[in-house]
């Protein structure tokens, strides 16, 4: 289970995208928060950011649309040049043909749970799946704090993974921290997103080593 540690750019600077890519030199992938104000209360980018931001770094964009309707646009973020698209459960009304789709045009797919959500009644799709997102606060902004009452449905659903033989990635979102990730490592998460422990630094891609020296441990 190879630990991969995915900074946030919704705790970057916007007006300069290409430049805190750089910054994270050595990330996995950037993780990249689309939201609409309707799926949670916040606005950020869009199609035309993820294009441009595609083009300006190497390292692959892992979009996580927190929007209504992914079954119409998280196509076009692939097409737009994201290596990995998140939608969420709840929002999706066809996961498995959304799921479908975005390999089928080349890019991992990925199913996210909100916190109140249960892995239980998707457990036969996870097949469908290349990664699994398990929020770890309420989706919406950076910077909150960590939900230590997610680490049971972490380790939950990595038995479920286990138990069906799959290669499915476990990722958490949401108030990862130096504090925080050794936890989500040891209930079984390998993919680890931080926004605000890693941009939030003076040397995000020091962050972005140090955190994963500790999930790793
Ligand atoms: C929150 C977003 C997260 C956010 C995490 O809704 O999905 O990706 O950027 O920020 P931190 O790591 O600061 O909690
Ligand atoms: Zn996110």
């Amino acid at each position: 289970m190879a630990v991969q540690i995915n900074p946030s750019i919704l705790s970057a600077d916007f007006a300069r995208l290409a430049d805190e890519a750089q910054a994270v030199k050595g990330a996995d992938w950037l993780h990249v928060d689309v939201m609409d104000n309707h799926f949670v209360p916040n606005l950020t980018l869009g199609v035309p950011v993820v294009e441009s931001l595609s083009r300006a770094t190497d390292i692959p964009l892992d979009c996580h649309l927190m929007i209504e309707d992914p079954d119409r646009w998280a196509p076009q973020f692939v097409e737009a040049g994201a290596g990995s698209v998140t939608f969420h459960a709840e929002a999706a009304a066809a996961p498995v043909r959304l799921a479908r789709e975005i390999r089928a045009k080349g890019a991992r797919a990925s199913m996210a749970l909100k916190p109140a959500t249960p892995i239980e009644p998707f457990e036969d799709l996870l097949p469908e799946l290349d990664m699994l997102l398990i929020m770890t606060v309420e989706p919406g902004f950076g910077g909150q704090a960590f939900l230590d009452i997610m680490l049971p449905k972490i380790r939950r659903t990595r038995e479920l993974i286990s138990r069906h033989g799959l290669e499915l990635w476990l990722q958490v979102d949401g108030g990862v921290s130096a504090e925080t990730v050794e936890r989500c490592a040891e209930a079984g998460a390998d993919v680890f997103v931080a926004g605000s422990a890693v941009y939030g630094t003076e040397d995000p891609a020091a962050a972005v080593r140090s955190l994963r020296a500790q999930a790793e441990r």
